[in-house]
């Protein structure tokens, strides 16, 4: 399915279940991308607790900055280096402080740790698209899960029981819980069937939901944006200056690069699809979002090329499909790419999404490809998926007279 409105109404169709992740159960059985129906309801109801007004605010303005300026001092230092390594770093922190997976050493190891976890938590989302031994794969995502469990989890599961406790006896006063995802599930207030082997899931699939979709995100749009770019200075002074352009690429390039380029739902009971198909109980249906959100009918004649300055008619979303529909819709959404502007946003207070944050952050420091070593794009997934983008930060020495 290539048109944009029938895509759109499919993902919103409540006959269809979840069914790009069969593949990957040993990680993805039973998440809340995976669920359905009720089970989906109580559970997005619940998780979606810490994410109340204000939260990813909060999130954007007063706790990642500093992650972000930390990082980048660090990365500015030595001259640059890759863009995918530096970005997980800081992506990292944000899904597990969402999450609740605490890091008491604050240290690069334990960061390196986390990392090297996190890459087999994603072979597990995306086994569908792996182009390994699917079986080998399998058995690296559990052994991931088991050794995140001991060394990550159970600590932080104990250090917030006890923070749970010490509040309950005193009556139920919340400020000292942290605001996360671990411990919305642990206070269990909706009383949802959750067993341990199940939480270890959900919070591997939180952090890899976080961290490695929002990579992918940034990688894409570094690339746009030096496309776009090349030999126009203009452009990038402009964007070293105007966030909003910034986020407004985040948001073109989100369109041009889903996540995953298809969805895949399975069929509830006998449905028609908008496109007058019928499909039978348990029959996949594929969503070509890539294609989708270059419907020309949609986002015009030049629907293929990369446009921050794109116009688009009221109701249709600058990055299209992209963050889901329907009862998947991204739960991260506003804190990965913001929200989208009016033309009376206020840039001060305006919310840009840390993709945005992270890439003017970059653009600020003189960021641009390294000529001598070029981008590759990942090997190891059908996934068209950059792998490693080597770049150069601090000062242009072909700019410079000197
Ligand atoms: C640029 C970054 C991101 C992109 C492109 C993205 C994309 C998506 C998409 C397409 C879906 C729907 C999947 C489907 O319908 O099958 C989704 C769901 C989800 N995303 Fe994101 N996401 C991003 C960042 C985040 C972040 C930062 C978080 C962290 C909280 C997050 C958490 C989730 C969760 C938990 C779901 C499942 C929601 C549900 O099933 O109810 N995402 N995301």
């Amino acid at each position: 399915m290539k048109d944009y409105q029938q895509a759109a109404k499919v993902l919103r169709d409540t006959n269809l279940r979840q069914g790009l992740y069969d593949e990957g159960a040993v990680l993805m059985e039973g998440v809340l991308v995976n669920l359905h129906g009720e089970k989906h309801r109580a559970r997005r109801g619940l998780e979606n607790k810490v994410f109340r007004r204000g939260f990813f605010s909060h999130y954007e303005k007063d706790v990642f900055p500093k992650t972000l300026a930390l990082g980048i001092a660090q990365f500015v230092s030595v001259g640059g280096g890759g863009v995918v390594a530096f970005g997980l770093r800081a992506l990292i922190n944000l899904a597990c402080d969402l999450a609740g997976v605490d890091r008491p050493q604050a240290s690069q190891s334990e960061t390196d740790r986390l990392l090297s976890l996190m890459r087999a938590f994603a072979l597990g989302t995306t086994l569908a698209h792996s182009k390994d031994d699917r079986d080998k794969v399998r058995q690296q995502v559990s052994e991931a899960l088991s050794a995140f469990d001991v060394e990550f989890l159970q600590p932080s599961v104990e250090r917030r029981m006890s923070l749970i406790r010490q509040v309950e006896a005193r009556g139920g006063e919340e400020q000292d819980l942290p605001r996360d995802v671990l411990t919305v599930l642990l206070r269990n207030e909706d009383q949802i069937e959750l067993d341990d082997a199940q939480l270890v899931r959900e919070m591997a699939f939180f952090v890899v939901a976080g961290a490695q979709t929002s990579i992918h995100s940034l990688v894409h749009v570094m690339h746009e944006i030096f496309t776009w770019s090349d030999n126009r200075s203009e452009r990038i002074e402009t964007l070293r200056t105007d966030p909003m352009l910034v986020q407004r690429c985040v948001h073109e390039s989100a369109r041009l690069h889903p996540s995953s380029p298809v969805a895949v739902r399975r069929a509830e009971c006998p449905v028609l699809l908008p496109t007058e198909q019928r499909v039978e109980t348990d029959e996949q249906v594929t969503i070509d979002l890539q294609s989708a959100n270059q419907d020309e009918k949609i986002f015009g004649s030049r629907a293929s090329e990369f446009d921050p300055n794109r116009q688009f008619d009221k109701g249709i979303s600058p990055y299209g499909l992209s963050f889901g529909l329907g009862m998947h819709a991204c739960i991260g959404r506003t804190l990965a790419a913001g929200v989208t502007p009016k033309p009376d946003t206020d840039p001060v207070d305006h919310q840009y999404g840390i993709i945005a944050l992270i890439a003017s952050a970059l653009l600020k420091n003189g960021v641009r490809p390294d000529p001598e070593q070029p981008a590759e794009v990942d090997a190891k997934t059908e996934r068209p998926n950059w792998g490693r983008y080597p770049v150069l930060l601090g000062s242009n020495p072909s700019s410079n007279p000197h």
